[in-house]
């Protein structure tokens, strides 16, 4: 087999075979198939897009292309979300302990932040003394003891996809829907889940923009998922204003312990929940409405919050943070953004929103960039809200106090203002199954 001829045939619009998809996976997993074959190929498939059977295919040999997990030795029905990114996105630290204390088996690898989007990895390295690092044994015997285990993804998991994505990345190739679509899929697959949430964002702060993309994108990912054999659901969210009130690592955690202690903002204890409601309804068969009383019976009752600190406690994390939040590190500069008229809040770019908490210091611009912990934005108001000139619409903060100028400038200008109330944007926009 010649990769020029699956290049061509790709140019030409053709369907590639199972043995095409497999050699062009392993040679890019393997080194064989230089870089700048790959990216034509890249290319073809951009212009050209996939079949059905072709994205399942390449999802499937890239989720083999390297360790897999194996969640065999785990008691119990296991359940995982994943989320497209946003800015605020603190959903899992919310939905996983809520489904573990209802008998869900959470056993997840998540992700750092970068870019403008944040990580759970990150958020739960702001509390002292957690570990993000398990030996495997060690991750199942705590799903199996307590239900739920939070861990970095190896570095080992789905190799064709980080070459892949890389070369993405420098040929204008990343926003393809089927590339994208069996680049988050192989993950999931390899993370080795029975039963799958994902949360795709749409709006100014998402990956996707539009609507019509996100619900491309979700439909292709619940058919790969399904075609994997795994239950599978995709919630649309909103993400064209910023999830909660609180951007940037141990802020967000705050913001996780409020709404598991029954309070917090009304779009993130909507959002989290309905992602929990939807485990617990996979995992267990339950109706999806029946499993939403669940969901906020465990969180009335406490039974969610103590599982949240057995998890912490489990994975070494200081329960002291926990129990009294004000014990988190308070950044040394804070620096409030007042509106500069009456009006409402009519939109907020909420990629530079990302951003602004990114140039604090709460996020990355290159994967090797150290994160201040405490850095970030509180939102005292946001899109639909009424302001008067001169009141708080946000706080900044941060360690260093030159980022300051140029967060304030980038937050300024994300917030629009209007005469007229704008229209209420649903937090969950659909779901697709
Ligand atoms: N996230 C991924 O993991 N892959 C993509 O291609 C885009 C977003």
């Amino acid at each position: 087999m010649r990769m020029y001829d699956i290049i061509e045939k790709k140019r030409d619009g053709g369907e590639l075979t199972k043995d095409e998809i497999s050699f062009v996976v392993k040679g890019v997993t393997d080194g064989s198939i230089p870089d700048y074959q790959i990216s034509a190929l890249l290319m073809g498939i951009f212009f050209r897009g996939m079949s059905e059977k072709e994205t399942l295919e390449l999802t499937l040999d890239m989720a083999h292309s390297g360790e897999t997990a194996d969640l065999s030795g785990i008691k119990g029905d296991v359940a995982d979300k994943h989320s497209t990114g946003g800015v605020g996105d603190k959903t899992s630290l919310i939905a996983a302990p809520i489904a573990a204390a209802l008998g869900v088996k959470i056993a997840k690898m998540s992700g750092r932040g970068l870019g403008h989007t944040g990580g759970t990895i990150d958020k739960l390295e702001s509390i002292k003394g957690f570990s993000t690092t398990l030996s495997r044994e060690a991750f199942i015997n705590q799903v199996n003891n307590i239900g739920i285990a939070i861990i970095g993804q190896s570095k080992n998991l789905v190799p064709a996809d980080k070459k892949l994505y890389a070369l993405r990345d420098v040929t204008a190739t990343v926003n393809s829907i089927g590339l994208i679509a069996s680049s988050i899929m192989s993950k999931k697959l390899a993370s080795g889940a029975k039963n799958i949430v994902l949360d795709v964002k749409t709006g100014s702060g998402a990956f996707m923009k539009k609507l019509p993309d996100s619900i491309a994108l979700a439909e292709k990912m619940v058919k790969i998922g399904k075609g994997a054999g795994r239950n599978i659901v995709a919630l649309i969210t909103d993400m064209d204003k910023p999830l909660g009130n609180y951007i940037g690592n141990s802020l967000e955690i705050k913001e996780v312990i409020e709404v598991l202690k029954g309070g917090g903002p009304e779009d993130l204890k909507e959002e989290s929940f309905a992602i929990a409601a939807n485990m617990v309804s996979l995992a267990k068969g339950a109706d999806p409405e029946e499993a939403l009383t669940l969901v906020k019976g465990a969180v009335a009752d406490g039974s969610a919050f103590e599982k949240f600190k057995e998890f912490v406690a489990a994975q070494g994390g200081d329960v002291s943070y926990i129990d009294n939040p004000e014990k988190f590190p308070q950044a040394k500069y804070a620096s409030q953004i007042r509106a500069k008229k009456d009006g409402y809040i009519s939109h907020m770019q909420t990629e530079d929103i990302g951003i602004c908490a990114s140039l604090l210091g709460a996020g990355r611009t290159k994967a090797d960039d150290k994160i201040d912990f405490s850095a970030g934005i509180i939102l005292n108001k946001k899109t639909g809200d009424f302001v008067k000139s001169g009141e708080v619409i946000a706080t900044l903060y941060t360690n260093d106090e030159s980022t300051l100028d140029s967060a304030e400038r980038k937050f300024i200008s994300a917030i629009s203002y209007s005469e007229t109330k704008p229209e209420k944007r649903n937090t969950v926009i659909k779901k697709v199954m």
